[in-house]
């Protein structure tokens, strides 16, 4: 088993966060008379924040949609193989906003954006709760970032390590053990 090694965001912090994207990304939709919008959850670490976040975006008209993004093998990060699968709606002429738990090596977002592109959206954007722009390999940068992270394997909110863990309440630092890696 992993032990979790130090709290970094408890349940306030996090509503915070998500409660000033929210406002970010609230402004730019006024600006843009965007009154429908679909918000599209990437399963399955964004799920509880996208459900949260959800409730705070002001559009008359929200539907939330879900896709699968999976990189190859279990337990980590991804290693550059991501399949993506389980789009179950039109997105051709809509305003699409992608929701992720994180943004590390950004290759699972650079491949999701050439995937939906392909789809024609009337505008695409996206956003990551948490970013650890020091890990970035592919060429990506989100439209809305949560907050940046340094460096650490982070769990919770959403976020698993191994499917574990993802029902906390809040954002923990994990030292997984030798026999998990
Ligand atoms: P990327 O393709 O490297 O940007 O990785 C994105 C995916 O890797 C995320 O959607 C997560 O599933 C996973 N991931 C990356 N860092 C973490 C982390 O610190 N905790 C949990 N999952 C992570
Ligand atoms: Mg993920």
């Amino acid at each position: 088993m992993c032990r979790i090694k130090k709290i970094m965001f408890g349940e306030d912090e996090l509503k915070r966060i998500v409660s000033d994207v929210a406002d970010k990304i609230n402004s730019d939709i006024k600006r843009d008379g965007i009154d429908k919008l679909t918000l599209l959850c990437v399963l399955k670490g964004a799920a509880v924040f996208a459900s949260d976040l959800a409730r705070k975006i002001d559009v008359p008209d929200l539907r939330i949609e879900y896709i699968r993004a999976s990189s190859y093998g279990m337990g980590g990060v991804s290693r550059g193989n991501v399949a993506i699968s389980g789009l179950t709606s039109e997105i051709e002429n809509s305003d699409v906003l992608v929701v992720e738990d994180i943004i590390d090596t950004g290759r699972t977002l650079a491949r999701m954006r050439e995937y939906l592109k392909d789809k024609n959206p009337k505008s695409l954007r996206f956003c990551g709760l948490f970013d650890k722009p020091d890990r970035r390999v592919a060429d990506f940068e989100a439209d809305y970032i949560g907050v940046k992270i340094p460096d650490e394997f982070i769990v919770g909110y959403g976020l698993d390590y191994a499917e574990k863990f993802r029902h906390l309440p809040y954002v923990a630092v994990i030292e997984p053990s030798d026999d998990e890696q």
